[in-house]
């Protein structure tokens, strides 16, 4: 029976969310799924790296991490490596690549990803940056070298937007698709229409984990620009850089404008979309909307999120569930490693 051996980029909210379940459904995941697997290594920027060819006691991890913040804590183990080195030079077959997001540069996450895979080497990963920015370069990449690069998290967490439009819909030409695809601002708004002040909103929204490690990615409309921009490119198989979406975020809205809103039977949301245009190109936007509270979208609240496919054969195709938080987004990594099991182990 094969191993998986998994490595961790990072070990924030997400990548704590994904070791959380794969501690309790260990047994589940290898008698139902055949899935069995070992940690033998994780490098943070911030908390420090351990790594054992063996395989690390993820709950030890989890414990320390809560109780100091240092994983050099765990008392074995080789210690100091970084995140290249984790990469490159563990025994790990399976990277989760759980740094932080830039969405401008896509660094670091683009040289974890390039690495990994020239290592053959699969990797997972919920950073939008490699994706939005590079998509196209990592999967020839990956596919030159016989290994996978899944990155269901990168849109709606662990609520499958990806593998929906990209695998269940295939074939059903899709025209549109528009929706909630920040779960931080969706917060923000719902708490701001109940009374809330939008500091303390966004205080929650980052204590909640919904937020990014830069919370203006999310207020600013550029976490949802680099969500919309890899929903046209993966599942429009359109070819567009983030710089040709239009981008606002919620920053500007007062909570007077969410109250007129309410007097006026509307509610507040940021809407991202891509649609096909009549020359065939695509088009993408981020804006806020007002929409009437009979709007389907208007009914999404807090960190929940939704997406709207408009399709030939089906007409509409929506999908809502969580677009972010711990247990969410770490779901998304297991979605996609699960998946890769399934492709290397069919016979
Ligand atoms: N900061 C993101 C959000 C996390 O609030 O939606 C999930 O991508």
């Amino acid at each position: 029976m094969s191993l998986t051996r998994i490595a961790f980029i990072g070990f924030g909210v997400v990548g704590q969310g994904l070791a959380e379940i794969l501690v309790e459904q260990k047994e589940e995941l290898s008698e139902r799924y055949g899935f069995n697997f070992q940690v033998v290594a994780i490098s943070d920027t911030m908390k420090g790296s351990v790594y054992d060819e063996n395989g690390l006691h993820l709950q030890k991890i989890l414990d320390i991490v809560k109780a100091t913040g240092k994983i050099n804590d765990y008392p074995e183990g080789i210690k100091g490596w970084d995140s290249q080195k984790t990469i490159t030079e563990t025994n790990a077959n399976l990277i989760v690549e759980v740094s932080w997001t830039d969405i401008k540069t896509g660094e670091p996450a683009i040289s974890h990803v390039k690495s990994a895979i020239k290592c053959y080497k699969h990797i997972v990963m919920t950073n939008k940056g490699p994706i939005a920015l590079a998509v196209r370069e990592l999967l020839a990449m990956a596919a030159n070298n016989g290994v996978q690069v899944r990155f269901e998290g990168t849109v709606l967490s662990g609520t499958p937007a990806i593998n929906l439009g990209l695998n269940n819909l295939a074939g059903v030409q899709i025209s549109k698709v528009a929706g909630i695809v920040n779960g931080t601002t969706n917060y923000i708004l719902t708490e701001m229409e109940k009374g809330l002040d939008y500091t303390s909103a966004l205080k929650q929204a980052q204590e909640l984990g919904y937020a990014e490690a830069d919370p203006t990615a999310d207020v600013e409309g550029f976490d949802a620009l680099g969500k919309i921009v890899i929903l046209a490119n993966v599942v429009m198989n359109a070819n567009l850089t983030k710089d040709e979406v239009s981008c606002q975020g919620i920053t500007k809205i007062t909570p007077q404008d969410i109250e007129t809103a309410k007097q006026e039977g509307n509610r507040w949301k940021l809407i991202a979309s891509a649609e096909i245009q009549s020359d065939g190109s695509v088009k993408a936007a981020v804006k806020p909307e007002k929409l009437p509270l009979e709007h389907p979208l208007a009914a999404v609240s807090g960190p929940i999120n939704a997406l709207t496919y408009t399709t030939k054969h089906l007409g509409e195709v929506t999908i809502i569930g969580p677009g972010a938080g711990r247990a969410a987004t770490g779901y998304a990594l297991l979605t996609d490693i699960l998946d890769i099991h399934r492709t290397i182990t069919r016979p």
